[in-house]
């Protein structure tokens, strides 16, 4: 049996997001962000997915925030607006335990009935965990793009994976 358990989101979690969250954009080429975002940005942020109702989902180990995912626009112009961009974020000490494929599973089951009907993750490319997370999950990779990140002096791909929910 698994110790993790999934809630929504509150606004008390804000300064745990913001822990997890600045640790991959201060050490990591995971996410392209480059100055890690403070608590008010990321309040900004997690209000505007509230608003649109979007998937939104925090992980608690022992009443301690572990990760959060959601699932949001892929990109913002109206004609995408059924095709979703996963993104989740465990707190370093918890990879690799199974509880991505936990946030995974209850991020597609959301995202579909929220209504969206297609989910593209956007994996910087030798991320080998991610990948190879969502292909077991039946995404397919779909695109490869050469050298689309600057990040810590040198350039990044991202791959680009694809479910139909
Ligand atoms: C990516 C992330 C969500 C995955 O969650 P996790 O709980 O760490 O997942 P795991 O490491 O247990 O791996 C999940 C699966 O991939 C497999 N896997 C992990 N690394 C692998 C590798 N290098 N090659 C092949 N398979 C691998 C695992 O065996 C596991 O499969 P299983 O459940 O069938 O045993 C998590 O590591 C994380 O938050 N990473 C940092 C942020 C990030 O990259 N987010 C993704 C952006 S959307």
């Amino acid at each position: 049996m698994s110790d993790y358990s999934l809630r929504p989101f509150a606004w008390s979690d804000v300064p745990a997001i913001t822990t997890i969250y600045r640790h991959y954009v201060d050490n990591t080429a995971i996410t392209f962000d480059t100055e890690a975002p403070g608590e008010e940005a990321i309040a900004e942020k997690y209000a505007g997915l509230k608003k649109l109702g979007h998937p939104l989902i925090i992980a608690e180990r022992a009443g301690t925030v572990v990760g959060y995912a959601y699932a949001s626009f892929y990109r913002p112009r109206a004609a995408y607006r059924f095709t979703c961009e996963d993104s989740i974020y465990l707190d370093p000490n918890e990879t690799g335990r199974g509880l991505g494929r936990i946030m995974l599973t209850e991020l597609l089951a959301q995202s579909k009935a929220f209504g969206f009907k297609q989910m593209l993750a956007v994996i910087t490319a030798d991320t080998a965990n991610s990948i190879a997370i969502h292909e077991k999950f039946g995404f397919q990779r779909v695109g490869y793009y050469t050298g689309v990140g600057f990040k810590f002096d040198r350039w990044h791909d991202i791959v680009h994976l694809q479910k139909a929910l």
